[in-house]
């Protein structure tokens, strides 16, 4: 067996904490082989620094996916360029030698298993550089792709349910997890479909009582007016920790997926 804990969008320092606590329990209560966890929200909300890639990676997270907010602070290239553990999107396209930093599909392994790790994005998502269109940019890496694995998982970082449901509808069978990400609200269909694991959206792990992560104040006042801009302030106070256990058999097969809540 091969378990892979995929935790949600870990948002600011109340995410970040509840990694640091909930990380080395799981792994040792589940016996956790390899865990990912999507960090596009962990800087304060944006991006995520290489002092918190670090932090995180020395609690016991193997690889890091990104999102639409790869990009808002400038302190993503650092990190892209000296961390070896990050998949950003694969389908963002950006013309400046920045934008070439990093990659969006690399294979990692773990206990002899090749375990190939996409990250995408939809068009549907406010994204500061242009995107290519995610169905059609994984149909192309996987014509393409000349490297082996074992294993293939996929963060696809959308907003809507449909499209997600759609992307597993087009590509089960041909991976192994579809893992939907950017909602910051777990949805209750993690399943297994034509052996491929799904879920539409893992959650996040950060402040609870904030709006998706954020200090309510600003984002209830928006709702109430005209405005389609506000300022993004991480909420504080305790935090959730949200995550699927996906566990493999010895062949690499699902076997059984399990939304954790804490
Ligand atoms: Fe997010
Ligand atoms: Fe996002």
């Amino acid at each position: 067996m091969f378990k892979i804990l995929f935790i949600g969008d870990i948002f600011a320092k109340a995410g970040r904490e509840a990694c640091f606590k909930q990380i080395p329990l799981l792994r040792k209560k589940y016996k956790v082989d390899f865990v990912i966890a999507n960090a596009e929200n962990c800087t304060h909300g944006r991006s995520l620094n290489l002092q918190h890639y670090e932090q995180l990676s020395n609690c016991g997270i193997d690889v890091f996916t990104m999102g639409n907010h790869t990009y808002d602070h400038m302190y993503v290239f650092e990190t892209l360029e000296k961390a070896d553990k990050i998949v950003r999107p694969l389908n963002i396209v950006c013309s400046t030698k920045e934008g070439k930093i990093g990659c969006g599909s690399k294979v990692f392994i773990c206990k002899k298993r090749k375990i190939c790790i996409t990250n995408l994005v939809s068009t549907q998502c406010f994204n500061r550089f242009k995107t290519t269109n995610p169905f059609q940019t994984f149909e192309d890496l996987l014509r393409k792709q000349k490297q082996k694995y074992d294993l293939h998982i996929v963060d696809f970082h959308a907003e809507t349910t449909s499209e997600k449901k759609a992307f597993l509808l087009s590509f089960a069978n041909k991976v192994s997890a579809i893992i939907g990400t950017h909602s910051h609200v777990q949805t209750s269909d993690a399943q297994i479909y034509k052996n491929t694991f799904f879920i539409t959206d893992v959650g996040m792990t950060g402040p609870k009582e904030g709006i998706i992560g954020a200090k309510p104040d600003e984002i209830i006042e928006l709702f109430f007016s005209k405005r389609t801009k506000f300022r993004m302030e991480p909420a504080t106070g305790p935090y959730q920790f949200n995550a699927v256990l996906m566990t493999f058999s010895k062949n690499n097969k699902p076997k059984e997926i399990k939304t954790i809540a804490i």
